[in-house]
C-alpha cells in the first residue's frame, strides 16, 4: 500500500465512523506514526509502506474511529507555539484559549507599571489544567511571578511535567487549591478558564469531549457557578488597577458582566473568539 492509498483508506474508515475532518485526522496519525511533519507526507504519496510502519497505525486508527481524541493518541498538542504533553489527566487545550493568552499579553503589555507598584508583577492562572495558560504567559512575560492552581492533583501532575519539558519548572509555582483558597497575596492579573458547561449540556457533548475529565468540564446547573464564585473572590485579591481575564461559555456574558458590575469592577469589556462567539471577559478593579 502507498502513503496515498493508506490515507484514502483511513479517510474512508473515519468518514464511516463519523470522525470530523476525516482526511486531516488520517494525515495527523500517519505523520505521527512515520515521525514526519504532516506536510512531508505529500512528498511521499507514491512510497510503499512496509509492515513495521503500518502495524502501529492500525490500533490508533481503530481507537480514533471509536472516538478517542486525536490529541490523546498523538500525546501532544501545540499551544501558543509550544508543544505540551496531553493526556486524560487534564482537558485538551482548545484553540480559543490561545486567543485568551494573546489578548491578555497585549493588554498587559499596553498597561504601564505605575511608579507606586512593586517591581514584581504577579499573575495567577486558576484551573490551570495541563498548564498551557500559565506556561505560555510565563514564556511571554519573563518578568512576571506566575502561580498556577488546580483542584485536580492529576492535572497538576501533568502541568508540572509540561513545565519541566519546557525547561520552565522554576518559572511557575503550581499548587493545589479550590479556586484561590490556598493562594496567598494579591495579583496584577487573575486569569481563568474554569469549567463552564452546565450539567444539562453534558448530553450534548461529543464523544471526544467526554474524554476530558468531568472536573474540567462541568460547573453545575447553570454552568457559570464556578466563574461567579471566582468573581466574588477576586476583587479582594487584585492589586489596584489589576485585571481579571476569563474564558466563558456561550450565552454566559450578560449574567457574568452583571456579576462583575455588582462587585464594582470597572472597564468591563468582552471579546469574541475567531468563530464570532463572545468568549472572553476582561475587567479591572480598583
Ligand atoms: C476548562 S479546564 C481548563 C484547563 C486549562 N486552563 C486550559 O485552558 O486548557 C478547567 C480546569 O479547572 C479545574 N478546576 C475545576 N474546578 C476547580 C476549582 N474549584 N478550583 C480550581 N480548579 C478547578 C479543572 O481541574 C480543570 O483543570
Amino acid at each position: 500500500m502507498t502513503v496515498l492509498e493508506l490515507l484514502q483508506a483511513t479517510t474512508a474508515y473515519f468518514k464511516k465512523h463519523n470522525v470530523e475532518n476525516p482526511r486531516l485526522n488520517a494525515e495527523h496519525l500517519l505523520a505521527h506514526v512515520l515521525g514526519r511533519k504532516r506536510i512531508e507526507l505529500y512528498l511521499e504519496f507514491e512510497r510503499q509502506l512496509n509492515e513495521p510502519e503500518l502495524a502501529p497505525l492500525r490500533s490508533l486508527v481503530k481507537r480514533r474511529g471509536e472516538g478517542e481524541p486525536l490529541q490523546h493518541l498523538i500525546g501532544t498538542v501545540e499551544f501558543c507555539g509550544h508543544i505540551f504533553v496531553c493526556d486524560k489527566r487534564a482537558m485538551i487545550p482548545r484553540p480559543e484559549t490561545e486567543e485568551l493568552v494573546q489578548l491578555l499579553v497585549s493588554n498587559f503589555k499596553k498597561c504601564q507599571r505605575r511608579p507606586d507598584q512593586s517591581s514584581h508583577r504577579r499573575m495567577v492562572d486558576v484551573g490551570t489544567g495541563s498548564g498551557v495558560i500559565a506556561l505560555s504567559l510565563a514564556a511571554e512575560l519573563p518578568e512576571v511571578d506566575m502561580v498556577a492552581v488546580d483542584i485536580s492533583e492529576d492535572a497538576l501532575g501533568l502541568a508540572r511535567e509540561n513545565a519541566q519539558r519546557l525547561l520552565m519548572a522554576d518559572r511557575v509555582r503550581f499548587l493545589r487549591s479550590n479556586l484561590l483558597e490556598n493562594v496567598e497575596g494579591s495579583f496584577d492579573v487573575i486569569v481563568a478558564n474554569l469549567p463552564y458547561i452546565s450539567t444539562q449540556e453534558r448530553q450534548t457533548l461529543s464523544r471526544e469531549v467526554l474524554h476530558d475529565p468531568e472536573v474540567a468540564l462541568l460547573a453545575g446547573g447553570c454552568g457559570n457557578e464556578l466563574v461567579r464564585e471566582l468573581i466574588a473572590q477576586t476583587s479582594s485579591r487584585l492589586r489596584p488597577g489589576g485585571m481579571l481575564a476569563l474564558e466563558i461559555g456561550i450565552g454566559q456574558s450578560d449574567t457574568l458582566v452583571a456579576a462583575l458590575a455588582e462587585k464594582n469592577y470597572r472597564d468591563i469589556w468582552m471579546e469574541k473568539d475567531y468563530s464570532g462567539v463572545t468568549r472572553f471577559l476582561f475587567a479591572r478593579y480598583g
